[in-house]
C-alpha cells in the first residue's frame, strides 16, 4: 500500500494522478485537515504534525509515502533532519526544481505558501542550477482552493488570483512552479495570466521522478481518511470532482 499524505484536499490530485499511473496499488489518503493550513505554520510546528503522520502510515504498514504537500517537503523532507521511517518518503519540491532546470528554464517563479518559500528551499535549488527565481508566498491561495474552486469562471476569483500574483508582472517569468499541491486547480487561470510560461506542477514532477519498483500491485483500493470534518471534506472535494461519490472518508486521530 501505497501513502500519500497532504494538509487538506490539494493531494488529492496527486493521488488521482497516482491511480492513473498505478491502476492496482492500494493507495491511501491522509489530508491533515485539523490542521489546515500548514502553510502558515512554523516549522517546528509542521515537523510535529509531520511526525504524527509518518507514525499513522507506519501503524498501516505502507510501503511507500509520497509527501504530496509542498510544504511538508520543503520545511520537514529537505530540513536536513533525519526522518527515520521503515518505509521510503518521496517529496514534491526537489523534483519540481529539477524539472525546471532540465526543461532550460532560467527565470523561475515559484508560487507556494509562505512556509515553503520561508524555507528557502526552491531559491538554493535554483541558485545552485543558475537560473533566476522569484519565490512568491500565496496565503489566500489555499483557502480559495479549499472553498471555491469550483468557480472558475468567476471574474473575481479570477481578479483575485490576478491580485495575489502581481509581483510576477516585471519579472517575466519563463517557467512557474506550482510549488503547493492545492495550486494546480488554479492551472488554468495563471496559464491565461502568464500564457508564455510553462507551469510546473510539483505534484505530477514527484510521480515522474519515482523509482520503477513503487509500480506496486494490490486491489486498487483507495481509503481516505482526515483528521478534520469527514463531511466538509467530501463536500469540497466532490465539488471539485476529486473524490466520487462512492469513496467513503473516515475520520481519525493521529
Ligand atoms: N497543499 C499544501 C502544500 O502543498 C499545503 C497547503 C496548506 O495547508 O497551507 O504546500
Amino acid at each position: 500500500m501505497i501513502g500519500v499524505y497532504d494538509s487538506g484536499l490539494g493531494g488529492l490530485g496527486v493521488l488521482r494522478a497516482l491511480r492513473k499511473r498505478m491502476p492496482r496499488a492500494d493507495l491511501l489518503y491522509l489530508g491533515d485537515t485539523l490542521h489546515l493550513p500548514y502553510g502558515e505554520k512554523p516549522p517546528g510546528v509542521l515537523q510535529n504534525y509531520a511526525e504524527q503522520a509518518f507514525a499513522f502510515f507506519e501503524k498501516q504498514a505502507i510501503s511507500a509515502l509520497v509527501v504530496a504537500c509542498g510544504t511538508v517537503s520543503a520545511t520537514v523532507l529537505e530540513s536536513g533532519r533525519p526522518c527515520a521511517h521503515r518505509y521510503p518518503i518521496f517529496g514534491v519540491v526537489r523534483p519540481a526544481a529539477e524539472r525546471a532546470l532540465a526543461l532550460g528554464c532560467r527565470r523561475i517563479a515559484v508560487l507556494a505558501t509562505e512556509a515553503t518559500v520561508k524555507s528557502g528551499v526552491y531559491s538554493r535549488l535554483l541558485r545552485q542550477g543558475r537560473a533566476e527565481q522569484l519565490s512568491l508566498g500565496c496565503p489566500s491561495l489555499v483557502p480559495l482552493a479549499e472553498s471555491r474552486a469550483a468557480c472558475r469562471s468567476d471574474r473575481r476569483f479570477m481578479r483575485e488570483i490576478e491580485a495575489e500574483l502581481s509581483p510576477l508582472r516585471d519579472f517575466s517569468p519563463d517557467a512557474i512552479i506550482l510549488g503547493c499541491t492545492h495550486f494546480p486547480l488554479f492551472a488554468e487561470c495563471i496559464g491565461e495570466l502568464y500564457p508564455s510560461a510553462v507551469l510546473i506542477d510539483c505534484g505530477a514532477a514527484a510521480l515522474d521522478a519515482l523509482p520503477a519498483r513503487l509500480f506496486e500491485v494490490g486491489g486498487g483500493e483507495s481509503t481516505y481518511c482526515v483528521t478534520g470534518s469527514p463531511e466538509l471534506f467530501r463536500a469540497s472535494a466532490e465539488r471539485m470532482g476529486l473524490l466520487d461519490r462512492r469513496e467513503t472518508v473516515r475520520k481519525v486521530r493521529l
